[in-house]
């Protein structure tokens, strides 16, 4: 007789029947109360645990982001057109994962980990949920090693180190994504992966950030995360932990990640819009009492682990967005004292053409001194100094004729300063390049030269170290320092950039 002959058939459905066990099942059952602007209101579902995945009956997906005795508020992940009020909602056990693994890499995604750039499907290593406790301090270790911005004015004066969380912070308009973007593409050099999580931001600037991505850095090593303003809230509102858990990834297996949250005030503004759906009582700003607390717990997972736990780190540069140059409104402050700095933008210096338009009065960086370059510590104090007696002296003089001797020299001094602090887009510098720059102004070797002259210098300096000076190319890259025979040589080399330039210009 053949296999699936009826009696048979009829026995196989006996067992089935048999095995089956019958009697009174639980099954997390609620009922959608309301729903409205990406926000639903539950009732009826018992033992659901914060950032639990709920699945609607028509199979779309939420979470739950207020759990309240009687009534959840869950955060679509979709879109959620289609589920109505009556409609019934499943727990699932299981919080919010994200795909993690090398799968990710030179990939757009948005924070699901579903592919954007219409590539494949994310072969994931794994599915990691996207809140996971920071590293404790006894698995911590002291910022020790430099992360190089690439940005002259950044690596002298507020150095980064890996594990450091750096706030990009200033009014809209004033470089801020160009400037995280330009760190990114500086670690072309480095052994650092990089994560940029676009949060609500114009889909013209996420283009630009991706094209100058894509263009300048290495993008196999690049991951991006982007989360439109048209995307469900509860999507915007994921994206930075999504991003975190992603880097966190490479943390733990003892590689170096960069991290970029572009930027933290949308996210704000996102989480004080699903708390104001959801009914919590509005504090400052309308904003939840819990908006310190969420990004404090998300930037608290950039770390620089022990040896013990492999030596990775994860360097976080989260952006807020300031109104009038106010650094005291509401998320601005929290951000500022949750990081270890901040590097401000102001909108005046950068319509004077002053780019990247770093105030340099109001930018600290509170770790990344110790880990930088010799060369670059010992230019960066009388820089400092410089170049803050400069911009008073500059405020005195203005109205006040020809000043005379010291002034004069210090002003001199100053314009230079501020001439080789300025950066065009998307080129960044070496270490070599800012340190020998660095000799150059405390040298002298460019107070011959007018303003254009520096600038072309600027421009022409790589190229000149790469021809004529590469011993101290290789010196300065390996040890971060240079020995005496070495520094003159470079010393000459540049000289005679100076005065060609100089001989050019008359
Ligand atoms: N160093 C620079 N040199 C030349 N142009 C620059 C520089 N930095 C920024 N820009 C230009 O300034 C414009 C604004 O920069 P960017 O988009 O980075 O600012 P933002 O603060 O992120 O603005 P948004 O508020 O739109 O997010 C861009 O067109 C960018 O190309
Ligand atoms: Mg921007």
């Amino acid at each position: 007789m053949p296999a699936d002959a009826p009696d048979d058939w009829l026995a196989r459905a006996r067992e089935v029947v048999r095995d089956a066990t019958l009697g009174p099942r639980a099954t997390h059952r609620g009922l959608v109360e309301e729903i409205g602007d990406g926000v639903a209101r539950i009732s009826g579902l018992l033992d659901v645990r914060l950032d639990e995945v709920l699945r609607f009956e028509n199979g779309q997906v939420g979470f739950a982001r207020v759990l309240d005795p009687d009534l959840i508020g869950a955060v679509m992940l979709d879109g959620a057109t289609d589920v109505e009020a009556g409609d019934a909602v499943f727990g699932s056990g299981e919080v919010v994962q994200v795909p993690v693994g090398e799968g990710l890499l030179g990939r757009i995604v948005d924070p699901m980990g579903r592919p954007l750039d219409g590539g494949a499907p994310i072969e994931a290593g794994a599915h990691l949920p996207i809140e996971r406790p920071a590293p404790g301090i006894i698995e911590r270790d002291l910022v020790t090693e430099p992360v190089q911005t690439g940005i002259a004015v950044v690596d002298t004066l507020f150095a980064l180190g890996r594990g450091q969380r750096e706030l990009i912070v200033g009014d809209t308009a004033t470089g801020r994504t160009t400037l995280a973007v330009d760190t990114l593409i500086a670690q072309r050099d480095s052994d650092i992966i990089c994560i940029y999580v676009a949060i609500g931001q114009k889909t013209s600037s996420v283009r630009r950030a991706i094209t100058a991505l894509r263009t300048h850095a290495d993008f196999a090593r690049c991951i991006v995360l982007v989360a439109s303003p048209a995307d469900a809230p509860g999507l915007q509102w994921i994206a930075p932990y999504a991003g975190m858990t992603m880097a966190e990834y490479f943390r733990d297996r003892g590689q170096h990640a960069l991290i970029v949250f572009d930027d933290l005030s949308k996210h704000a503004a996102t989480h004080r819009e699903i708390a104001l759906l959801t009914e919590q009582s509005p504090g400052r700003e309308a904003y939840p009492g819990d908006v310190f607390h969420i990004h404090a717990r998300l930037l608290e997972r950039a770390a620089k682990l022990s040896q013990a736990r492999g030596g990775g780190s994860l360097t976080a540069l989260p952006i807020a967005e300031t109104d009038a140059g106010n650094l005291s409104a509401y998320i601005p402050t929290n951000l500022i004292s949750i990081t270890d700095g901040q590097i401000v933008l102001d909108s005046t210096l950068f319509h004077q053409g002053q780019k990247p338009a770093v105030d340099v009065g109001l930018s600290v960086s509170r770790v990344g001194g110790k880990t930088q370059a010799p060369l670059l510590r010992e230019a960066a104090g009388s820089l400092r100094l410089d170049y803050a007696q400069f911009l008073e002296l500059e405020v005195f003089t203005r109205f006040g004729g020809m000043p005379e001797g010291r002034v004069r020299t210090q002003l001199r001094r100053g314009e230079r300063i501020r001439e080789v602090l300025r950066q065009p887009q998307h080129r960044p510098l070496r270490l070599a390049d800012e340190a020998a720059l660095m000799i150059a102004l405390r040298g002298g070797l460019m107070d011959g030269l007018a303003p254009e002259g520096v600038a072309a210098f600027r421009a022409a300096l790589p190229g000149t170290l790469d021809h004529g000076a590469s011993g101290a190319l290789r010196m300065i890259a390996e040890t971060g320092t240079l020995d005496t025979a070495t520094r003159s040589a470079l010393i000459a080399e540049m000289e005679r950039l100076a005065r060609s330039l100089a001989q050019a210009a008359e």
